[in-house]
């Protein structure tokens, strides 16, 4: 076989093992949410103060949406990682994984930042106050659909 149609096969192969691979993580994600939705979760009411929302927004606005994209909707390719091997900036509203955590983990996500040889999410434990850190996780919070609040509270909140 001439190198050329090696190669090609070679393209094609790799090409569907991508493909493949996105089409896993996009079926188990929206299989996971599906049964998530389907659950029959109490709403959770949230007793956030509007004006710590507001001030969370503010912050948010300043600081992470350059990244994180208007109202934390993220990057749509979020999953691929980029040349340099670090993943772009998730959404942070609930679509993707940042309700995985406590709240714990997310402020210290935030103070600390993630390791800088794999990631380029920034430490800002020395810009902002842990009040502004606070602020911001209860803003991102108040984006999050109900029954991802609701099933974030249960998993996190109701022990
Ligand atoms: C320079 C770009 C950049 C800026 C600015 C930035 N982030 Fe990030 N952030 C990232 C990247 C990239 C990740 C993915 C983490 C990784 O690859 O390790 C991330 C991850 C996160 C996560 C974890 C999400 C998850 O799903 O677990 C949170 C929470 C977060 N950022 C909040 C913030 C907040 C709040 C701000 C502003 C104060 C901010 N980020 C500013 C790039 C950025």
């Amino acid at each position: 076989m001439p190198p050329r149609i090696i190669l090609l096969r070679g393209c094609i192969i790799a090409f569907a093992i991508v493909i493949t691979g996105c089409e896993e993580a996009n079926q188990s994600e929206t299989r996971s949410l599906k049964d998530i939705l389907n659950q029959n979760t109490e709403r959770v009411v949230r007793n956030f103060d509007p004006v710590q929302v507001q001030r969370g927004e503010i912050i948010f606005q300043e600081n992470c949406e350059n990244c994180h994209g208007k109202q934390a909707a993220g990057t749509t390719d979020w999953r691929t990682p980029g040349a340099d091997g670090r993943f772009p900036p998730p959404p942070l509203n609930g679509t993707a994984h940042a309700w995985h955590h406590s709240t714990a983990v997310l402020k210290k996500t935030i103070l600390k930042g993630g390791p800088p040889e794999f990631s380029s999410m920034p430490a800002w434990e020395d810009k902002l106050t842990e009040q502004q850190v606070d602020d911001v996780v209860v803003w991102i919070k108040s984006l999050w659909p109900d029954e991802i609040y609701a099933t974030w509270y249960q998993n996190f909140e109701d022990k």
